[in-house]
């Protein structure tokens, strides 16, 4: 398979379309970015790497992150974990918050607002330095030192912290967050205003297309049944109140961010980081959510 000739088809099919959303602004740092960026980085298990367009500059993964707490926290806690957060899909916006009110502090799942600061909450408790333990490992599992936090988004976001702070207070009113809220908040904070580039974020997702082992770590990061738990996670939540339709039109494990990226696994094959900024009324990238249905369009086969 020429994956190279494939994503530069993809992309110019996205271009000549040219489906338009809207950048983020309820983190006011994040309305300041380019709409018109767009790129697809490529990694199959070899560790080669295929890329087209904006796929060497770093942008905020913002919510993509959930992904690798969650791998830390999963590995530490085991099945335990499952019984602070959920493994339903919500079906309700990200930062939602009336289900965790008639749920009674159990979130839905790992991947909305509430399950990923339970997450981080977790990580708090069992990590010294848990901001410093997430970089490392996403540098480790990128194969190199590419991690940079963006200290202005972190501060964008915090100035408008109304909803996740409620949230992780409405958590810790059931019993459900050991730490500080404004600990916790800080480390999730940080998390989310990580920035990398389509190529680096495809290889820190390598280890899910590969039961587990990261070529990029030289080690196994979780177990193969850890790994096919975190990709089914991906499938039913990785997309908030728009996972049906992504695993409809694309049928693959991913997790979108309102930076506009997404990151997705073909099992056994290869995993992929697309990011345009321009996003639709879910949150989700209106351009790299087209540019992965055509790609499994144009290759006959995703999960299914
Ligand atoms: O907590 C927030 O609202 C953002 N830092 C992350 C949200 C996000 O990326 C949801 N993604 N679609």
């Amino acid at each position: 398979m020429d994956y190279q000739a494939l994503i530069e088809e993809v992309y110019k099919e996205v271009q000549n379309e040219n489906p338009r959303g809207k950048v983020a602004d309820y983190i006011p740092e994040l309305a300041h970015v380019d709409g018109n960026q767009f790129g697809i980085a490529l990694v199959d298990l070899e560790g080669n790497v295929f890329g087209v367009g904006d796929y060497q500059t770093p942008f905020s993964i913002q919510s993509v992150s959930k992904v690798h707490t969650l791998t830390m926290v999963f590995h530490v806690f085991k099945s335990k974990l499952w019984s602070r957060v959920n493994v339903e899909p919500s079906g309700n916006p990200f930062n939602s918050i009336a289900q965790l009110e008639y749920e009674k502090g159990i979130p839905r799942n790992p991947f909305i607002n509430a399950g990923a600061l339970v997450i981080t909450d977790a990580l708090c408790s069992k990590f010294d330095r848990p901001f410093h333990q997430i970089s490392d490992f996403i540098n480790e599992l990128s194969g190199h030192q590419c991690v940079l936090m963006n200290p202005e988004v972190k501060q964008s976001e915090q100035n408008h912290a109304e909803r996740n702070t409620a949230l992780a207070y409405f958590l810790k009113a059931y019993k459900n967050f050991e730490n500080k809220v404004e600990d916790v908040l800080d480390v999730y904070f940080s998390q989310c205003a990580i920035e990398m580039s389509c190529t680096d974020l495809a290889k820190s997702f390598s280890f899910l297309a590969n039961d587990g082992y990261s070529i990029f770590a030289n080690r196994e990061i979780v177990s193969e049944s850890h790994a096919r738990r975190i990709n089914a996670l991906m499938l039913t939540c990785g997309f908030y109140d728009e996972s049906g339709e992504f695993a409809f039109r694309v049928g693959l494990p991913g997790k979108s961010g309102v930076g506009g990226g997404i990151a997705a696994v073909m099992p056994h094959k290869f995993s992929i980081a697309v990011w345009c900024p321009e996003l639709n009324e879910k949150g989700n990238s209106v351009k790299s959510i087209k540019a992965l249905e055509l790609l499994t369009d144009k290759l006959k086969f995703s999960l299914f």
